[in-house]
């Protein structure tokens, strides 16, 4: 096992009714706050009344901005950031996906600095005490409302690009699981994807003696296994709801990756395919991840057989091998068949006409993978195998 520190300061709420809490836990905090939601969902559902009627009652005074985009871009953290400052805000509270979290993070750390905001996706800056971050998670599928990660695109350039810092972890997260009932059945589907690929980025290592988090991981991707198809069906099952939610909480926290190591290849190669086609994220991991996982089993066969065992259940007298392929065969059939998701770029109607520029772009800011460093080549390879 390798060496780690583990500090995790997001409090998370979790619950029934649990949304109740939202404006005590605001107001321990600060007393005016930009209220930060995306597109309707929010207020078809009534959890931005509820989310109101709370702040009310706490006394909170509120700052509205509203409409951040899946795949939030940086001009909406521009505008966020300038009116934190305009407005003297002390906290920023984020109601909605990983989307709204995100923005809520690059602005809270855009309010506090003088430059631009892209400056810290462009690693050329670092948030100095940014405001502090609330969220009401409505979606379950980023863990973003318990680390310190935001991810934005920058519609100028055709980058998305994320940014790890740890003063973003939020404050507090409030997960009530029935909030995620009226999650429609293709975001439920992206949300498990995601999901299992962040489980997938920090279980397939090359790090000796870390039982203890493969079988964490194990369980995390039985647990999205078995409930995501339930909440399929039946939208507004809540222990289904509950189970996909604290799942999207644990798989990104910081817990798996501690003593082992992260990859995050696919996560790049599949940035791209958003911040040039617009794909949600969990469609375009649905497409990357079989893929990669082909072009790299070969380093950890071990691996990829236990894998195969141990989450879809397969014979393991079986030669290893075979266990491996049929492990990502099983994978890539949960995906399509039971999830519905598209697994070819094809499905999605792209081309390969801009694999070369995606491979270029998915490595200008740092390597990928840690399980196999890629080269260009090989990135292109991973595209051409997506098609
Ligand atoms: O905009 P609204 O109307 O709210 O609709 C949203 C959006 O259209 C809808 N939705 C959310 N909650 C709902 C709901 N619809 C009905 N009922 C509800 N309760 O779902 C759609 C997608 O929302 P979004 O926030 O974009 O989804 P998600 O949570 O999957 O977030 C994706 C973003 O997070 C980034 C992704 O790259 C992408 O930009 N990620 C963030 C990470 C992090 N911070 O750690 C890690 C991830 O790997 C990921 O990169
Ligand atoms: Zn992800």
């Amino acid at each position: 096992m390798e060496n780690f520190v583990y500090h995790n300061p997001a409090k998370i709420i979790f619950g029934k009714d649990q949304i109740s809490q939202v404006g005590a836990e605001t107001a321990a905090i600060g007393k005016k706050a930009l209220l930060l939601t995306g597109g309707a969902s929010v207020k078809q559902n009534g959890v931005y009344d509820k989310v109101l009627a709370s702040l009310d009652e706490a006394c909170v005074t509120v700052v509205e901005q509203s409409g951040i985009v899946p795949n939030p871009v940086i001009e909406s953290v521009r505008e966020g950031a300038e009116l934190c400052k305009n407005k003297n805000i002390e906290i920023v509270l984020a109601v909605g996906g990983g989307s709204v979290i995100d923005a809520a993070k690059a602005i809270a750390a855009g309010a506090t600095y003088d430059g631009d905001p892209w400056d810290f996706f462009k690693r050329i800056a670092v948030p100095e005490k940014p405001l502090p971050v609330g969220t009401v998670l409505t979606l379950s599928a980023t863990g973003s409302e318990a680390n310190g990660n935001t991810v934005i695109s920058n519609p100028e350039t055709g980058e998305k690009r994320p940014f790890y810092h740890s003063t973003l972890f939020p404050r507090f997260s409030i997960l009530d699981p029935a909030l995620t009932f009226t999650v429609p059945k293709d975001q439920t589907a992206n949300g498990a994807i995601d999901i299992l690929s962040h489980v997938f980025e920090q279980y397939f290592h090359n790090v000796k003696a870390t039982p203890l988090q493969d079988g964490i991981a194990e369980t995390i991707m039985r647990t999205v296994i078995d409930n995501a198809p339930v909440a399929i069906k039946k939208p507004d099952d809540y222990d289904a709801r509950a189970n996909l939610m604290w799942s999207s909480t644990l798989a990104l926290n910081g817990l798996l990756v501690s003593g082992a190591r992260g990859d995050w290849a696919s996560h790049m190669i599949g940035h791209e395919l958003s911040a040039k086609y617009g794909l949600a994220h969990g469609a375009a991991l649905a497409i990357v991840f079989p893929n990669w996982m082909k072009r790299v089993y070969k380093v950890n066969i071990a691996k990829f057989a236990r894998f195969a065992v141990n989450v879809w259940g397969m014979d393991k007298s079986t030669d290893a091998e075979e266990l491996a392929l049929g492990g990502i065969e099983a994978t890539n059939r949960f995906f399509k068949e039971t999830l519905g998701a598209k697994v070819t770029l094809g499905e999605h109607s792209i081309d390969g006409s801009r694999i070369d520029e995606m491979a270029e772009s998915a490595m200008s800011i740092s390597s990928l993978g840690s399980l196999v460093t890629f080269k260009k080549s090989d990135l292109v390879k991973i595209y051409e195998s997506c098609l």
